[in-house]
């Protein structure tokens, strides 16, 4: 594997350990704040992160390639209200997509048709990932601040889906 292509893939790793880690922070925090539904579906979204990671790792794994761990950083433990904290995941959803996207890039500027396959898997993830996190929003959005708002969002997050998001049979192509 080329060096860069390399490099890139390791630093990668940061962001998808950085998104499991404040996941979770958001799951206790949505479970302290009697939102169990809600609370649930963050943590499942922190496992997926892990398993994004896995994905990288195993790659680089299966190729021999060297794996290097990144520091950390400690996740937020407070958030204004649930909008503020969605809010937050959109972001983090959006900086991953563009580093897979500049990944995707610099796996085909390198030629690396395995890298790219691999990839490949991660653009749709996102795609989802991001539709997700719009769609929640705009339920929270919706449900506004009163407690009523917010259980029936809680509900819906209860069934490990959020109405409205693209998953893998409708996601736009
Ligand atoms: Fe693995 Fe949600 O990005």
């Amino acid at each position: 594997m080329k060096t860069e292509l390399l490099t890139k893939l390791n630093e990668h790793l940061r962001l998808e350990f950085r998104a499991a880690h404040e996941y979770l922070a958001m799951s206790i925090w949505l479970s302290a704040h009697d939102l169990p539904g809600f609370s649930a579906w963050m943590r499942q979204q922190s496992s997926d992160e892990l398993g994004h990671a896995n994905r990288v790792i195993e790659h680089l794994l299966e190729r021999n390639q060297p794996v290097k761990l990144p520091a950390i950083p400690e996740p937020p433990t407070d958030w204004p209200d649930p909008v503020a904290l969605v809010a937050h995941v959109l972001r983090n959803e959006q900086e991953v997509t563009a580093s897979i996207s500049a990944l995707y890039e610099a796996a085909g500027q390198a030629g690396d048709r395995a890298a790219q396959i691999m990839l490949q898997w991660f653009v749709n993830e996102q795609m989802e990932e991001e539709s997700s996190a719009r769609a929640l929003l705009g339920r929270l959005r919706l449900a506004g601040s009163t407690g009523l708002g917010l259980l029936l969002v809680d509900q819906e997050l209860a069934t490990g889906n959020v109405p409205g998001a693209a998953t893998a049979k409708n996601a736009p192509q």
